[in-house]
């Protein structure tokens, strides 16, 4: 597997590990953090090619040979599904002088041709063929690089570490929440790529709080009870897990948190109502698409999912979504929106497109404009961090998980 480049150098490791130092508990994160190159690199290292990434619903290769090219950071990963059915996932670049092997960015294929020589790789990654290459050359040790994946209830999660995280609790608290919602029966509707002008973690950390969703998502707020402290929704989030245990129904969220040390992989789940006669996220409550999984009626709640420090998981109870954020530079990242529906349902006939996508368009419209406002804002030397407010303790949760990350040896 691939061995992620751990670099040594001691004055940068120095000088960052003096600003996680100097970081005042309770309180945003400071400039450097989202405007440093030097940061961004040991965010690479230390975030990007040590977790787990969800890359992707399988739906979208369905049959042998199918194969997309997913960017990520600075690297183009190619995931396939091979003749036997499995699911690969493969560096996009030549094992002889590193050119890209695959130049189309979705497709199916028996094998992939480079450009430059010719060297062909089967969908598996294995190295099939090398022309006029010395008779003692290798093909065995010259197959595409390839990354650890893991298929749990239909998502793929692909992790660049030679050593990947473990990964266990992460596959059970999946089966006992997406599972429940029948994810691993699931099918892509719709994906949507917001490129975002600022640092990937300004982004994160939007997502992963609520205090500002009454100001600045009143679509959202008309329905989701999120919008309000957790101590006032207490009566609601009671009434929805009986709705859900009515239903025979037990999403095994709790208010679930493992953080990331002795090498496991991290994962928040917990779950929140929807207002009273509300049934999904959609424009007026009403139902969007055919209930998925185990559901024979609407709960009027969501499960929410945090997973790593990329991924994100919404279910509701007749459709889905998935929440990637993807760096792109210092100051430059995406947010790709994955709607997921029951694999019968049909477009047209059980959901409509516009409505069943219209909730989250809006949303992330909204959280573009807001993350930017925020970019431009730090930005300025004049910039100080702020108390992080009751309300956004899953943000105080996650910037205390991230220094903890880029601060701590790796291994520890
Ligand atoms: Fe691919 Fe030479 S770089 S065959
Ligand atoms: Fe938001």
């Amino acid at each position: 597997m691939l061995a992620p480049e751990i670099k040594t150098r001691e004055k940068p490791l120095d000088r960052i590990d003096q600003l996680v130092a100097a970081h005042r508990p309770g309180y945003a994160l400071t400039r450097p953090f989202y405007m440093d190159p030097e940061i961004y690199e040991r965010d690479l290292e230390r975030v990007f090619f040590r977790h787990w990434h969800c890359l992707a619903h399988e739906s979208v290769i369905p049959n042998p040979g199918d194969f997309e090219v997913f960017k990520l950071a600075s690297e183009a990963v190619i995931l396939t599904r091979a003749k036997d059915g499995t699911v690969h996932a493969m560096l996009n670049l030549c094992r002889h002088r590193g050119a890209e092997v695959c130049t189309k960015p979705k497709g199916n294929a028996k094998a992939f041709v480079c450009p430059y020589h010719a060297w062909t790789y089967g969908n598996d990654g294995a190295l099939k063929a090398a022309r006029l290459m010395p008779k003692d050359f290798k093909r065995e040790d010259h197959g595409l690089k390839k990354l650890h994946v893991r298929v749990v209830e239909g998502l793929v999660f692909i992790s660049f570490a030679k050593e990947p995280l473990d990964f266990s609790e992460v596959e059970n608290l999946l089966h006992a929440t997406a599972g429940q919602y029948g994810w691993g029966k699931a099918k892509v509707a719709h994906r949507q790529t917001y490129p975002v002008d600022a640092n990937w973690k300004l982004a994160v950390e939007n997502y992963v709080e609520c205090y500002h969703c009454g100001p600045a998502h009143p679509e959202y707020s008309e329905t989701h009870a999120l919008e309000q402290p957790l101590h006032m929704i207490e009566e609601l989030n009671a009434k929805m897990e009986a709705r859900t245990c009515a239903l025979g129904i037990d999403v095994g969220s709790g208010d679930h948190w493992q953080t990331s040390r002795n090498n496991k992989e991290a994962i928040h789940a917990f779950r929140y109502a929807l207002y009273d006669g509300v049934k999904t996220g959609s424009k007026d409550g009403s139902p969007l698409s055919t209930l998925m999984g185990r559901f024979s009626d609407f709960d009027g709640g969501v499960t929410s999912i945090h997973l790593g420090g990329t991924s994100f998981l919404v279910c509701y109870a007749d459709h889905g979504m998935i929440y990637r954020f993807i760096p792109r530079g210092v100051e430059a990242c995406e947010m790709e929106l994955i709607w997921l529906v029951d694999e019968k349902a049909e477009a047209g006939v059980d959901y409509d497109f516009d409505k069943l996508t219209w909730l989250w368009t809006v949303t992330t419209d909204e959280d573009k404009a807001i993350i930017e406002h925020t970019s431009r804002g730090v930005r300025s030397h004049f910039y100080e961090p702020g108390p992080i407010a009751p309300m956004e303790q899953n943000e105080l949760r996650y910037i205390n998980w991230y220094l903890d990350e880029i601060s701590r040896p790796v291994g520890a």
